[in-house]
């Protein structure tokens, strides 16, 4: 079986600092994979790599059989992978309903009507606020609307950088409930996180990146199991 994504000896340069060393993995279709580590690992790289926002120096990153490793980030998207960035970067003096907009610059005005509408089923909270100015909105009202903007290109792949940080316990139970409901329509999942435990409960798989290199993988349950994973991410 082809993979939906597959990364394939990944290495990514900043100048002479190497943040990924080599990385090679893969995501199936409807899968969530989990992506652990701490800070500095490369994480966001990697995301930032499979977006088209940064190019890598040498390796393979196949999407849906597109050979996308030096392919640009709106035809990214147009293939089907959306991002929900790192510490959200939504538009703050736009209202919720523009940013949504925004996130679906790729696709006819009909239809961007149509997945607005579809996001603010997922996000009633999107919906009561939508005329509201994004930068008056809580923390986890703004990850709602990063997610919730990615979802507005219909993606097949969905990336998400750390969508638990710097909320509460209780939103972040919320939005990870409410990644459930996207997994459940079929949408494949990526995500990266700090919040290892929250992201191997939801996830099928899990990678553990360290410093720019992958130190173990396996199915989620497994992580969530072991001791060394445990005594190094999951705080015991
Ligand atoms: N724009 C940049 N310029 C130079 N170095 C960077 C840049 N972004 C990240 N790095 C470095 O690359 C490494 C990986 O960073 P990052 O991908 O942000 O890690 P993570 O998301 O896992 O915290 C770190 O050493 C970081 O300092
Ligand atoms: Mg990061």
């Amino acid at each position: 079986m082809t993979h939906l994504l597959e990364i394939e000896d990944l290495h990514v340069n900043y100048g002479h600092i190497q943040a990924l060393k080599g990385i090679s993995l893969h995501v199936d279709e409807r899968e969530v994979v989990a992506i652990l580590g701490a800070n500095g690992a490369g994480k966001t790289t990697l995301m930032r790599t499979l977006s088209g926002l940064i190019t890598p120096r040498s390796g393979k990153i196949t999407f849906a059989g597109h050979d996308t490793t030096r392919m640009g980030a709106d035809r990214i998207v147009r293939l089907g992978i959306g991002q929900s960035p790192e510490g959200r970067r939504v538009f703050g003096t736009l209202s919720v309903a523009e940013n949504l907009r925004m996130g679906g610059f790729t696709r006819p005005p009909a239809e961007i009507t149509e997945s607005c509408d579809h996001v603010y089923t997922i996000f009633p909270r999107l919906y009561e606020r939508r005329a509201q100015l994004a930068g008056t909105l809580s923390g986890g009202e703004q990850q709602m609307l990063a997610i919730g903007r990615a979802l507005v290109t219909k993606p097949k792949l969905l990336l998400l950088d750390e969508p638990s940080l710097g909320l509460a316990p209780i939103i972040v139970r919320n939005i990870f409930q409410v990644l459930r409901d996207v997994r459940d329509t079929g949408v494949t999942v990526l995500i990266v996180e700090q919040n290892a435990r929250m992201a191997l409960k939801l996830a099928d798989r899990g990678y553990v990146l360290e410093v720019g290199r992958l130190s173990h993988e396996g199915p989620a349950r497994e992580l969530l199991a072991s001791p060394e994973i445990q005594a190094a991410y999951l705080g015991h």
